[in-house]
């Protein structure tokens, strides 16, 4: 049987055979995109590339690329949800179409020797049925016939079969395989007989190959991209399960000695929901650890660190309960067996025996190589905080307040300790208040997190749209102190600074760095009036206004014009831009303009970052 492993050699050797590059997984946490918090696809290093960036190595890439998903956290658990997950992906950027890479994908599958055996005859694909925004994939029908009867290939809705990372970026319509997992073969399925097969878990999806040749901002598709990408993904857990025959995730060789180690360490309270949330949440710790996360209160160190307590309260009943007398720890681990190659004796952790296996799986993996006692030493802190926090509360409770609510947020008690500790004291919790409290806690944050996630333009608080007029200046005063032939690459704004890239062949001089710096401040300085007008797209291209490279409009498009407002009597607008806004009403309110830092972007690409104070 192959293991995970090997399936993860397989997919990468397929590929380097077919002409393509091998990239090594990149850190879970993305390095120039502060719109996401961790890559949660294997496209999401690449996206520069698929809008149109030059790729160093070349037009033909595949990886195993470690990502993590906490969107749902709380399905974790379950046969098939995980936090941290490897995709497994190829990527044409502008290379090959929907021709290579289905027929790679079927290979891939398909073949004894080189992919993974599976039966054809238990596959399954659906495709785009097509909308407003692009067409019925016919195309993909037709490369799917040569290796699939056309009865098992269904049309399926946007909303299955349309990806993209985000709601800025490259995106498109998708082809996606399944992989019947019944004992004896489902056979051919109307298309209805086969939403139910997914909806139940008898076919699974393996794969997704994305033909990624359209842009979406601001949520909307607004048109074809300069290049015709495509971008596969089949997460490497899942994937697994398939190909060794088991029904959950938590059997492959990926979790299962993990979970056998949990088992171990348990008493009589084992239960296997609560050991499979260990075993992913310690897993992505891990992960997260060796990638530089450390826990805190914000942003990629608040999730890890939710990870890590959450883990802990469901490990407190597995292996006794821990921090006070009160509640008395009984750690059921002995530290004398040790078994694996990682010395892990003298880690008082409670999750030892548990990282170390941990550790022993990804042993053939670059992940955690070099990081484990790191690893070891910050569970360990992030426990011995929370156990503080603990002690702290137990000593609210001694003086005889027993908020639950208010013992979650300030010492991170969870209910259930609230629970059992009112019992011994004979106090009755209010649960329906603490769970209507936590309901309107929880939307709070969660109202706090989309807006963090969302990034990009779809931001739009007060400074990110200051920032998105100045980022109009920019480009007008980069025309005018280097020339017209200057247009906009790219670009990408969080609240904390804008960035833009743009064609130009050489360093941008300090003194013309200062010219344009002063150029933007003047323009501010004399409070000229943003306004937006809606005109025919032939209308605005006469008008010279700048597009984005690459992108395609509708017919009626939105501009937004910066220029002195009319009563003064002049006519030169400074600025003209295709741009669906939003942005301030006068320059005036922008702040004081700052360049940062201007760089190499990529070969003829320049980038500038800027800041408003
Ligand atoms: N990027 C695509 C996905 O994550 C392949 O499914």
């Amino acid at each position: 049987m192959l293991t995970s492993h090997d399936i993860r050699q397989r997919f990468l050797d397929f590929f380097a055979k077919r002409g393509h590059a091998i990239l090594p997984s990149a850190s879970l946490v993305p390095e120039n995109d502060p719109s996401v918090l961790f890559n949660t696809a294997g496209m999401q290093p690449l996206v520069p590339y698929l809008m149109g960036q030059k790729h160093p190595l070349g037009t033909r890439l595949a990886s195993a690329q470690k990502c993590v998903r906490t969107g749902d956290i709380e399905e974790v658990g379950n046969h098939k949800n995980l936090t941290f997950f490897e995709m497994l992906g190829n990527w044409s950027l502008g290379d090959y179409f929907k021709e290579d890479a289905i027929k790679w994908s079927y290979e891939f599958l398909t073949s004894k020797e080189e992919g993974l055996g599976f039966d054809p005859a238990r596959l399954y694909i659906t495709v785009f049925e097509g909308d407003e925004d692009a067409p019925r994939d016919l195309e993909a029908v037709e490369i799917w016939k040569k290796y699939i009867p056309e009865n098992r290939i269904y049309f399926l809705p946007k909303k299955n079969n349309w990806w993209s990372p985000g709601d800025n970026g490259p995106c498109g319509p998708d082809t996606e395989m399944f992989y019947d997992v019944t004992p004896n073969g489902l056979g051919d399925l109307t298309h209805d007989e086969y939403v139910a097969a997914d909806d139940d878990g008898r076919v699974v999806e393996i794969w997704n190959d994305v033909f990624m040749e359209y842009e979406k901002r601001d949520g909307a598709v607004v048109g074809k991209l300069a290049q015709k990408n495509v971008d596969t993904g089949s997460g490497l857990e899942r994937m697994t399960m398939v190909v060794q025959g088991k029904s959950n995730v938590y059997e492959t060789d990926l979790f299962s000695s993990i979970m056998e180690v949990i088992g171990k360490i348990s008493d009589e309270r084992y239960d296997e929901r609560s050991a499979r949330i260990i075993a992913d949440h310690i897993k992505s710790s891990a992960m997260l650890i060796a990638d530089g996360v450390r826990p805190s209160n914000k942003d990629q160190g608040y999730i890890l660190r939710r990870l890590i307590r959450r883990a802990l309260v469901k490990i407190r009943p597995l292996v006794g309960s821990f921090a006070h007398p009160l509640v008395q720890r009984v750690v059921g681990i002995s530290n004398n067996n040790v078994t694996t190659e990682f010395d892990y004796a003298g880690s008082q952790s409670v999750f030892a025996e548990i990282l170390s296996e941990i550790i022993q799986v990804y042993k053939d993996t670059e992940y955690l190589k070099g990081k484990e006692a790191l690893i070891f030493q910050v569970i360990f802190d992030e426990e011995t905080k929370f156990r503080k926090g603990l002690d702290n509360g137990f000593k609210e409770i001694e003086k005889g307040n027993i908020d639950p609510f208010d013992l979650f947020t300030t010492y991170g008690f969870p209910i259930e300790l609230t629970e059992e500790i009112a019992l011994t004291k004979n106090i009755t919790i209010d649960r329906k208040k603490f769970d209507e409290q936590m309901a309107e806690h929880q939307a709070k944050s969660r109202a706090g997190a989309e807006q963090k996630f969302k990034g990009g333009l779809a931001n739009t608080n007060d400074t990110t749209v200051k920032l998105h007029t100045a980022h109009h200046l920019l480009l007008a005063a980069l025309q005018e102190v280097l020339g017209k032939e200057v247009k906009q690459k790219g670009s990408n704004i969080t609240e904390e600074r804008l960035r833009i890239d743009f064609n130009f062949d050489r360093k941008v001089l300090p003194e013309e760095l200062a010219k344009i710096e002063a150029l933007v401040n003047g323009w501010i300085a004399e409070g000229l009036s943003v306004t937006r007008r809606e005109m025919p797209k032939a209308e605005a291209e006469a008008l010279g206004a700048e597009m984005e490279f690459g992108a395609k409009y509708p017919d009626i498009v939105s501009v937004y014009e910066i220029s002195p407002s009319t009563s003064s009597g002049q006519t030169h607008s400074v600025s003209l831009e295709f741009c669906g806004g939003p942005h301030v009403a006068n320059t005036s309110e922008i702040g004081h303009f700052k360049i940062q830092k201007e760089e190499a972007s990529s070969a003829g690409i320049r980038r500038i970052k800027a800041t408003i104070e």
